[in-house]
């Protein structure tokens, strides 16, 4: 996840009708296909070969600046000018193997000074891009992919300079609460005053945890687990609806939440991720995170659970506002399909798998539904708000699109992942496969891959000329690692995981006792 993973503002999302596409589909021209698979190899080879190139055109005309504009050939800094793409890209160079580009960006890495900026720092952006990709480097090249590394001046670095940015984040959570700010001003240790969100308090303590585990610094543990104290134990009452599903507007003044509403969406989503991965990482310190962890899962499958009047095959999890439900979903909420099978494994509780694998082919249908064969950012299932020109559409695919944008975002690709691992049917490879085939056919343009303007039309629409660093980091990461050889790092199908992969797809070694 990620992006403005979390900065998708809920009331945006609330009136329909202000919130049409541009371009609202009006043909019922679902995609569907299905290719032939070659054999895994070659699968995992042809991804191997988009990120290459991606990398290519980013080495070529935008590094050390955050991302690639790919139809200009020219360059963008939406991430505080630290190089997002070459960091966040690094893991994912790394379970493919590619050492001339693990090489290019670790030698890059100690150059980097990550206390000057010219631009607002997010917090959590920053925690989960560059720290999350960092400490999965030092990982990966300490332990079972050492051999990448032509110098290991360069691996430890990785850990110097993890522990320089945290460093320089730190003063974040110098509030009355303990509650961070997430925008922060490093020119003059400022933040913006405002509230903060869900996702953006409960999505640190992965990272930071991780680097206290390393270093032996409990300080950056402590201020996580301190602003997350807030979430296990939520106060007023009103924000949370039902046992373990909460509001999304924390003050970082007193720790109280502002509102009750909320859902796997983004700007909530992974707090309820972290829940059980924290778990993951560690199952004795954090069996508080997997309980609250089963309360909102619990909460999910009775009161959120959703099926369309058209298609009740489908499955789609609920937004709320209080107890009253929002018939709405996003590209962003569709990790909640492999993170229930996550949950299911670890916990072995096949209902939490059965879920799942049920949310898993509800997001199939958002992309076998449109014209490109990719799912749309924002899409509503409400009979009584079905906009005029896709009632059709909505009668077949039941859904409607609310926001007809493709941002390279992994969630769906992410959960056919779990759902393959978990239940070995390859039938979820195939998805994956016909997922990434309608990607590359449609956001491949200039030196890299752009974000898209509308997936139900033919071509997408249009390019935003962007490449986002997560395009590395998740989609290409989860489009191999479905296709690629067992390695421990790969996500177990018996629960017993060695790895944990933090919401930008960094994996992270679990918890061992030691680091
Ligand atoms: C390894 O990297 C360090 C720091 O970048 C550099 O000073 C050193 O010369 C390098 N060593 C080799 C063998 O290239
Ligand atoms: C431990 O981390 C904290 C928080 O960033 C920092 O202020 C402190 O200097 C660190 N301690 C050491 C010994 O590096
Ligand atoms: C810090 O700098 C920013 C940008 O220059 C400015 O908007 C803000 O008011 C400053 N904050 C403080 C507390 O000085
Ligand atoms: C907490 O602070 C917010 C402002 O950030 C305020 O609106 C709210 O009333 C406070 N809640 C309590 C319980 O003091
Ligand atoms: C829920 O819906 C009821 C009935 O429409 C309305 O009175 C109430 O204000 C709504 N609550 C919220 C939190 O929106
Ligand atoms: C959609 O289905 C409804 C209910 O079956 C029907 O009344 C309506 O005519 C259908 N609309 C279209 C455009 O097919
Ligand atoms: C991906 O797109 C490129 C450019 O259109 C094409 O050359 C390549 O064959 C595609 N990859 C696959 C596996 O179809």
């Amino acid at each position: 996840m990620t992006r403005i993973k979390s900065a998708v503002a809920f009331g945006a999302l609330l009136p329909t009708a202000l919130c049409l596409p541009q371009n609202a589909p009006t043909d019922l021209k679902g995609h569907g296909k299905r290719y032939d698979m070659p054999p895994a190899e070659e699968r995992a080879q042809a991804v191997v070969d988009a990120f290459r190139t991606a990398w290519d055109g980013y080495y070529t005309y935008a590094f050390p600046n955050d991302e690639l504009k790919p139809v200009s050939n020219s360059f963008s800094n939406s991430r505080n000018q630290w190089g997002a793409s070459a960091v966040d890209a690094l893991s994912t160079a790394l379970v493919m193997q590619q050492k001339d580009i693990v090489n290019q960006i670790i030698e890059y890495i100690p150059t980097i000074n990550y206390f000057q900026t010219p631009t607002e720092v997010s917090l959590f952006e920053t925690t989960i891009r560059y720290l999350g990709g960092m400490l999965a480097g030092y990982d990966f090249l300490s332990g079972p992919l050492a051999d990448l590394a032509d110098n290991k001046t360069n691996v430890d670095a990785l850990l110097t300079q993890s522990q320089n940015l945290a460093n320089a984040l730190s003063y974040a959570f110098d509030t009355p609460s303990g509650v961070p700010y997430n925008n922060l001003d490093f020119n003059n240790r400022s933040n913006d005053g405002g509230v903060n969100g869900l996702a953006t308090v409960g999505t640190l303590v992965l990272e930071w945890v991780r680097l206290s585990d390393l270093t032996g610094n409990t300080t950056y543990a402590s201020l996580t687990e301190k602003a997350e104290s807030y979430l296990l134990n939520p106060s007023p009452p009103s924000s949370e609806p039902w046992p373990g599903l909460l509001g999304m507007d924390i003050s970082p003044i007193n720790g109280s939440f502002l509102d009750a509403h909320g859902g796997w969406i983004g700007g909530a989503d992974s707090f309820y991720e972290y829940l059980i991965k924290m778990y993951v990482y560690d199952p004795d310190r954090y069996s508080t995170y997997k309980d609250r962890w089963v309360l909102a899962a619990d909460s999910t499958i009775a009161h959120l659970t959703s099926h369309p009047a058209p298609r009740p095959d489908l499955t789609w999890v609920a937004m709320y506002d209080g107890q009253n439900l929002s018939l709405v979903s996003q590209h962003l909420a569709c990790f909640d399909g492999g993170n229930f099978i996550l949950g299911g494994q670890v916990l072995r509780k096949q209902e939490y798998i059965d879920y799942g694998l049920e949310l898993v082919n509800g997001c199939h249908e958002t992309y076998i539904a449109t014209a490109t064969g990719i799912g749309p950012e924002v899409f509503g299932w409400d009979s009584a708000d079905v906009p005029a020109d896709q009632a059709a559409f909505f009668n077949k695919s039941g859904f409607y699109i609310r926001n007809a944008n493709y941002q390279l975002r992994p969630e769906v690709i992410e959960s056919f992942y779990y759902a393959y691992r978990a239940t070995g049917d390859t039938k979820y490879q195939q998805w994956a496969w016909d997922a990434f085939l309608a990607i590359n056919a449609t956001t491949r343009v200039g030196s890299g891959y752009s974000s898209i303007e509308n997936v139900n039309v033919e071509g997408g629409g249009g390019f935003t000329d962007f490449q986002e660093s997560f395009w590395f980091a998740e989609v290409l990461k989860y489009s191999y690692l479905i296709h690629a050889p067992e390695a421990e790092w790969q996500v177990s199908k018996g629960g017993n995981n060695a790895w944990v992969f933090n919401t930008e797809a960094h994996p992270f070694k679990v918890f061992s006792g030691s680091s």
